[in-house]
């Protein structure tokens, strides 16, 4: 049996995944980037190594992707995560027709074909409020964890909108909104709208189709989920692990189809 690698490094955490040729993860591992990208990316890889229970000489073909993925020479091939993500999860669902990437710096948008092609894309422009950036300055702001201001955000009880759609004026807001009193449910639940808001207007760009499905590590905001499925009126899929899927789809390029 064959194995098969990505890594993923991305503006805020490292990724690495190892296959088998049948699309099976055998290892996986998420890490910080920090300060040097390159060896977070290789840390990464030789955790998901570890967990795999194999050394890199059992290691076919290895494929990059992410911000620094040019950084990786030992690389077999670099790939963008545009292609990444949307092969991955085209993986995990089939029929996947729209998906939404979110990462720390960076929204993507995606219209998926057959086998995880992609036929058009949109990203957000450079500006933090609709990426995952937005809501760990706000989580900061709270003294909240992401998954705290994910939980909070779901026991609102009034209806807050921010009107800043700037992260730093959001923040400042948000500061102003808790001297005000207003309860940290309801400050958490305006952050998730006002960043909902931009990423539906941003899938919108190439069309939402029902077989919607979102990766990325602001797919594990549940919170976000929620308010997206209520604006845009269907079900989003969410792999398992939805912050590996750029290299669990390089490691699938890896293979060669
Ligand atoms: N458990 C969690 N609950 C909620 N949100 C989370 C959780 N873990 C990570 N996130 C969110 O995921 C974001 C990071 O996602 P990801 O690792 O996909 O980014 P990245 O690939 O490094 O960035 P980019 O693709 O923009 O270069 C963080 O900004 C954070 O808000
Ligand atoms: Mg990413």
């Amino acid at each position: 049996m064959k194995h098969f690698a990505g890594i993923d490094v991305g503006s805020l955490t490292a990724k690495a995944v190892v296959i088998d040729e049948n699309n099976r993860i055998l290892g996986s591992h998420i890490m910080p980037v920090g300060q040097d990208s390159l060896a977070a990316g290789m840390n990464a890889y030789a955790q998901a190594l570890v967990k795999a229970g194999l050394k890199k000489e059992d290691v076919a073909a290895v494929v990059s992707t992410g911000y620094s993925r040019k950084r990786f020479t030992e690389a077999t091939m670099q790939k963008t995560e545009i292609s990444c993500h949307a092969r991955g999860v085209s993986v995990v669902f089939p029929k996947v027709a729209t998906l939404i990437d979110v990462g720390g710096q960076d929204s993507k948008a995606m219209k998926i074909g057959k086998d995880g092609k992609v036929l058009d894309f949109a990203m957000n422009d450079k500006c933090a409020a609709g990426t995952g950036r937005f809501v760990d300055v706000m989580a900061h702001a709270l003294n909240l964890t992401l998954g705290g201001l994910s939980d909070a955000a779901l026991s609102f009880k009034e209806e807050l909108t921010l009107s800043s759609t700037c992260t730093v004026f959001g923040e400042s807001e948000v500061i102003s909104l808790l001297s005000q009193g207003q309860s940290v449910p309801d400050i958490s639940w305006a952050i998730i709208k006002s960043i909902a808001d931009r990423l539906v207007s941003l899938v919108k760009r190439v069309g939402i189709e029902q077989d919607i499905a979102m990766s990325g590590g602001m797919a594990k905001n549940r919170a976000l989920v929620s308010r997206l499925e209520d604006r845009i009126g269907f079900d989003i899929h969410v792999p398992g692990e939805p912050q590996i899927m750029g290299a669990f789809g390089a490691a699938v390029i890896a293979k060669g189809e």
